[in-house]
């Protein structure tokens, strides 16, 4: 299974997608697309290569829209919450209690009341959390399991601010300066029975991922021998490895696959595929990333002597973290003419992939080679399935595009949203 889509897969189902009575208006300046087949292949793909027990839950920040997250829980994963309205979500979209995970760093009383009473398992993100869930235990009974997110110190990875391992990170209980404080909760708390950790998203290579769940696990064998002399008929039993194994976004590069992932994950702590543990993951970036492109219209085309800016209708209102951290995130594009055929050719000039709003730094591609470019073509963006559209900016209020799934290279199209609507946008402000 090649990672990215490939020009040609998207150019077809662009062109059937014009080509759809109906499916596409003059006011889709912008439309989402995601292919619907490979997310199905991709996350079958990774259910098959863990042990069955395990639990995927796909981390729903990466994409919430609801008719992926029913297509996801249709095919038996679960749903990793950051946020009670991602809670929320993942419920509203059939997740049952058993297959969502609760890890919001900033979980208020009235929060972990909730998830506790729906019997939703639990990622505490500090000690000072853990002292909570005590409190409200007292008072209520509940079937949630709990854990508590351990960060393992073990480094940063290229891209600083998604890296959350480090010596200091604002996600976890650090292990350096915690091991006896939480020696000491393991051992207080009989319902604590949960490790968890996440290393970053993007750029931590594989290998710091596996030095992160390294560290986690030989405290957690330490913690379980003094839980077995001290007879105490428990024992950590919940694995979470989190997330954050990398995609491509360039195309010529093949990254490791989950199969590698995990044959690698095997080969090292064989332990963990064993009865011993509940293993839970949480992949988002991976699930989506590479299976939803984006398409805009070419407004205008601006031509300078050395320079050609074309303007486009989506910019860092989608693209936040490529407008405004531009060394660190990349999107490979591709130019099609207004009937979605893929151009070819270098044109002399270099181009400026210009977005719609009001800020000089909206731009999703500065001084790029690419084929002439003339009004009503289009730029198709790759690779925008994840930390895209669910990190949508509101400035300049501009309206969501439509988005659209599709299967079999779109031999079928499901409109996954619909353009949002003046009124919507009037109601979101009011
Ligand atoms: C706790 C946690 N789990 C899972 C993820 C998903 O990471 P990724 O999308 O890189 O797999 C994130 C992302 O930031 C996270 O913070």
């Amino acid at each position: 299974m090649l990672s990215r889509l490939s020009d040609e897969k998207i150019s077809a189902a662009f062109r059937r997608a014009i080509r759809e009575p109906g499916l596409l208006g003059e006011e889709d300046s912008a439309v989402i697309f995601y292919d619907l087949s490979y997310l199905k292949e991709r996350i079958e793909d990774m259910i098959g290569l863990f042990p069955e027990s395990a639990l995927h839950a796909v981390a729903v920040k990466a994409n919430p829209l609801t008719k992926i997250l029913k297509q996801i829980k249709d095919l038996g994963a679960g749903a990793e919450a950051a946020s009670l309205p991602e809670l929320y979500l993942a419920e509203k979209a059939g997740f049952s209690s058993d297959k969502i995970v609760f890890d919001s760093p900033v979980k208020t009383v009235q929060e972990i009341e909730y998830a506790l009473k729906a019997g939703i398992h639990i990622n505490a993100d500090s000690l000072q959390e853990i002292e909570r869930i005590a409190v409200i235990l007292n008072r209520i009974s509940s079937q949630s399991t709990v854990g508590i997110r351990i960060n393992p110190q073990v480094g940063t990875g290229s891209i600083l601010s998604t890296s959350v391992a480090g010596e200091f990170s604002k996600f976890g209980v650090p292990i350096k300066t915690n091991r006896e404080a939480l020696t000491e909760i393991f051992l207080k708390y009989d319902w604590l029975c949960g490790v968890h950790l996440h290393i970053g998203s993007q750029g931590c290579e594989v290998g710091l991922i596996m030095k992160g769940i390294e560290t986690v696990l030989i405290f957690v064998n330490e913690i379980n021998r003094l839980l077995e002399k001290k007879k105490a008929r428990r024992r950590i039993a919940i694995f979470d490895i989190g997330g954050g194994l990398p995609v491509s976004y360039h195309r010529d590069k093949e990254p490791v696959s989950m199969s590698q992932y995990k044959e690698e994950l095997k080969y090292r702590f064989d332990q963990l595929f064993t009865d011993e543990f509940r293993l839970i993951t949480e992949f988002g970036r991976y699930v989506h990333a590479n299976t939803g492109w984006t398409a805009s219209r070419v407004e205008y085309v601006k031509k300078e002597k050395s320079v050609t800016t074309v303007m486009i209708h989506v910019g860092a209102d989608m693209f936040l973290r490529k407008c405004y951290r531009p060394d660190d995130w990349h999107h490979e594009i591709t130019v099609a003419d207004s009937c979605g055929n893929i151009k070819t050719g270098r044109d002399k000039n270099r181009y400026v992939i210009a977005g719609p709003l009001c800020f000089a730094g909206d731009m999703i591609a500065k001084e790029t080679i690419l084929p002439e470019i003339a009004e009503g073509d289009y730029i198709i963006i790759h690779d925008t399935g994840a930390y895209t559209l669910s990190m949508w900016s509101r400035y300049n209020s501009r309206q969501i595009p439509k988005v659209i799934g599709y299967y079999n290279d779109g031999e079928i199209f499901e409109i996954l949203r619909e353009r949002e609507s003046l009124q919507t946008l009037w109601e979101f402000w009011n």
